[in-house]
């Protein structure tokens, strides 16, 4: 059967500050999902949280954007801001940007991915949700999991992966797209996403199959003088084995954290530590980032699962290494790395320190060559 998996998350109001999702908001969006289970608006649902992010995993037959569906999500995301107001939690409502919902979640602030395909006679998903990060964050694993043969041993040792995928990237600055082919692109492909705060990679296909292989969110992303904004707590869905990576490829590339952005006040670089669901609560710093994996066999368009696939002990290393890399960064304090750059901080105090600084500026004799 062809079917369509929707991942659709936002941050409705976080317990304690941006750490966690109150179990009492949990609690209304299950109910509202089982009763769109039972009423045939969708096949089947999860609910799952990371951190101050709630997420609907969803099955259904319509399409990609598909208004029945994102006006359900909006409706869960709506009685989940209820609660949080009730409660007073922390941002109530914070993702909701709009107090109208018209057609479609795109530009209202939830994030999505949304992939739609026939269904294998065994169909493994994973679906990743992460806190305190960006939908760049995305970019090392997905070149690492669809790309690299030091990852995906699939890539040089199964025929049916040699034709490799094509990856879909957005330009940032000059709000295009383009399609890269790996292995025959894989150079021009790293020169652009190795660059994640410009370019950052929407989905993957398979070359061979002609299907989607991953997708992540990226609605909110958009330039704005000359910066992109909207950075968001990315969701990302990735199909596996059977002529895609392996499951184990796909989970690979997170056994050694790499450094992302949106650490505190989305203003911070720090390592993205791979954690089970129950420790998915940024504290430290509210960090370090976090990243859990739900594993699902999709059969019929149920949504068997989830496994806590990050629970596993071989990730153990990865959080330990994680943990030192923060404590090296945080040591940095308010300096550059650990720092955002000027051009990537999500709120600056800059501009009014210039105006106030301005008068007692004065020429430095030298720093600037004089033309002769
Ligand atoms: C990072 C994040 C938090 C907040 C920080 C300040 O993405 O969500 O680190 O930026 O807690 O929050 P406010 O400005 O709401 O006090
Ligand atoms: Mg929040
Ligand atoms: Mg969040």
């Amino acid at each position: 059967m062809e079917l369509t998996l929707s991942v659709i998350k936002a941050d409705t109001g976080g317990f304690v500050g941006h750490t966690e999702v109150h179990p009492e908001m949990l609690e209304v969006a299950r109910e509202k999902a089982s009763i769109a289970v039972e009423t045939g608006l969708v096949i089947d649902a999860h609910v799952n949280r990371v951190g101050d992010d709630l997420a609907l995993i969803l099955t259904h037959e319509g399409q990609p954007n598909e208004p029945d569906i994102h006006a359900f999500a909006w409706d869960v995301f709506q009685a989940t801001t209820e609660v949080a107001k009730r409660l007073g939690m922390y941002g109530a409502g914070q993702d909701l940007l709009s107090d109208a919902f018209s057609g479609n979640l795109r530009g209202l602030g939830p994030g999505y991915a949304e992939v739609r395909f026939r269904e294998r006679p065994s169909e493994p998903v994973i679906v990743f949700l992460a806190d305190k990060t960006e939908p760049g964050a995305f970019n090392y694993p997905l070149v690492r999991m669809f790309a690299d043969p030091f990852c995906t041993a699939g890539l040089v040792l199964d025929p049916a992966l040699q034709d490799g995928f094509e990856f879909e990237v957005l330009d940032l600055h000059e709000d295009q797209a383009i399609r890269l082919s790996t292995p025959e692109d894989y150079y021009p492909l790293i020169m652009l996403v190795g660059a994640p705060h410009r370019f950052v990679i929407r989905s993957v296909t398979s070359r061979a199959k002609a299907e989607p292989a991953a997708a992540s969110s990226t609605q909110r992303l958009s330039l704005a003088a000359g910066r992109y904004i909207g950075k968001d707590d990315p969701v990302l869905v990735v199909r596996a084995q059977n002529g895609l990576p392996a499951v184990g490829e796909v989970l690979e590339p997170f056994a050694y954290p790499h450094l992302v952005g949106g650490w505190m006040r989305g203003s911070h670089f720090g390592p993205l530590m791979p954690t089970s669901v129950p420790d998915a609560t940024p504290a430290r710093f509210d960090g370090p980032p976090r990243i859990i994996a739900l594993g699902f066999q999709v059969t019929g368009g149920r949504l068997i699962g989830p496994r806590d696939m990050f629970a596993d002990v071989s990730f153990d290393r990865a959080r330990q290494i994680a943990l030192e890399m923060a404590d090296h960064l945080r040591h940095m304090g308010p300096f550059e790395p650990h720092r955002a750059g000027l051009d990537e901080l999500e709120y600056t105090t800059m501009p009014e320190l210039m105006k106030r600084l301005q008068p007692r500026w004065h020429p430095a004799g030298g720093t600037k060559e004089v033309a002769t």
